[in-house]
């Protein structure tokens, strides 16, 4: 049992091998992955919370959102909203779950990216729902683990902006 717990040490505190692709470290993927596990038990109200701090932060992004004319007070209530929180973090979720797995990742973000620029999303609006996730955990996780979703979502929004800068 000490052996397989040494292990498990060993293989998620590693600073030592990053990822060629994604550059993250087992031991930021492990920080990422497990401070996720609290948000995961309950992804739709997360996002809620989460949107709906966007939207207190930069009110501009509820233009580009197809519940644009709902007034901000009502969207808390809505269904419709909801849904979407609900896309947005099983979206969040799937990119989590496959940091792992690097070229997996950068197909599931290509995907996002090709289906918001069909909605003409800006790379802006994913770095404000960067900052946005970044202010949210503040109150839930320490600097070190911080650090390590500034380094992911650098990473995989990336990516999606990559897919968002393209002409067609
Ligand atoms: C401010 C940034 C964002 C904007 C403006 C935006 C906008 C949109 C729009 C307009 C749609 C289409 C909705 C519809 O037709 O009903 C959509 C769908 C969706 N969004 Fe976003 N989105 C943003 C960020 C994100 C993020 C960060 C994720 C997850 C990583 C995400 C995941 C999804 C998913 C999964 C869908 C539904 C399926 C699809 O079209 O891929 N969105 N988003």
């Amino acid at each position: 049992m000490g052996q397989l717990i040494s292990l498990y040490k060993y293989y998620t505190t590693r600073t030592d091998d990053p990822d060629p692709l994604t550059t993250l470290t087992s031991r930021e993927v492990f920080l990422v992955q497990s401070s996720w596990d609290p948000i995961k038990k309950d992804l739709t109200g997360y996002g809620v919370q989460l949107l709906l701090f966007l939207f207190k932060k930069y009110p501009e992004e509820q233009q580009n959102f197809p519940f644009r004319d709902m007034p901000f007070e009502e969207l808390g209530a809505s269904k419709k909203f909801h849904a979407h929180c609900s896309n947005v973090m099983y979206a969040v979720d799937s990119i989590i779950d496959s940091l792992k797995d690097g070229e997996l990742l950068v197909n599931i973000l290509e995907k996002i990216g090709r289906n918001h620029h069909r909605n003409t999303v800006k790379p802006i609006s994913f770095w404000h729902v960067k900052e946005t996730m970044l202010e949210f955990f503040k109150k839930m996780m320490n600097d070190e683990t911080l650090k390590a979703w500034d380094k992911a979502l650098q990473v995989a929004f990336g990516v999606v902006a990559k897919e968002l800068d393209k002409k067609n």
